[in-house]
């Protein structure tokens, strides 16, 4: 059902495809947005936030998961910044997956991003890292219920990077990860953003 948010299935808005500048300190690329996608003008300050000041990638973060990926900023730079490692970017919005799909080839990447929707992902994989702007509007229990889901596929010793709007709940979110077992660190707090990294669950 189409209720004219970014997460909807299908966005029931035109498309009206633009270029946006991804400009980092490491790497600046092009790549294409659209309406009926979250953030469809330019790149979003917390994303922004969050690919300038989380932790390298490292050789060890062979399967990456970009959750929620929109038009596939994340996707797109951490396939850029970690040439030995598999992308899967996911999101419900299928206008998005178009543009991240897109967008890889566009950066050359397009062989090691694979775009799904979230029940398009094989149950066994098992991810290293997730690095994430999570859908904060789709309200706490559904969020809740995502990370859930999502944080309890990462390696023993995967670790997740999110950015979360102070004024969204980053630290009741904090809080919440932490009763359900997983260690929190709050790495940056800036401009009205916390990222936090998140550890697997420590009973796993
Ligand atoms: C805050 S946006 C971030 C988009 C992109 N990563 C960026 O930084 O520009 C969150 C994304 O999560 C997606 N989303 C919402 N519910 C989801 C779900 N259950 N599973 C996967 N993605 C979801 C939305 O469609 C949206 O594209």
């Amino acid at each position: 059902m189409s209720t004219g948010q970014y997460f909807d299935d299908e966005p029931s808005v035109a498309s009206d495809p633009r270029p946006v500048e991804v400009s980092l300190p490491d790497l600046a690329i092009t790549l294409t947005a659209d309406r009926g996608v979250f953030s469809a003008e330019h790149l979003d300050t917390g994303t922004k936030l969050l690919l300038q000041e989380s932790p390298p990638l490292t050789t060890a973060d062979r399967t990456i998961l970009d959750l929620g990926c929109g038009w596939g900023p994340i996707a797109c730079v951490a396939a850029l910044r970690a040439p030995h490692a598999r992308i899967w970017a996911v999101d419900v919005n299928e206008r998005a997956r178009r543009l991240t799909a897109a967008n890889a080839a566009t950066v050359d990447v397009g062989d090691r991003i694979t775009v799904a929707a979230p029940d398009g992902v094989a149950d066994d994989v098992r991810f290293d890292r997730i690095i994430s702007n999570p859908p904060i509007r789709i309200g706490k229990q559904a969020l809740h219920d995502l990370l859930d889901h999502w944080l309890t596929r990462m390696t023993p010793d995967g670790v997740a990077h999110l950015v979360v709007q102070k004024h969204l709940g980053s630290d009741s979110l904090a809080r919440w990860l932490e009763g359900v077992g997983h260690p929190v660190d709050r790495i940056t707090s800036r401009a009205g953003f916390r990222i936090l990294q998140v550890g697997a669950r420590e009973n796993t």
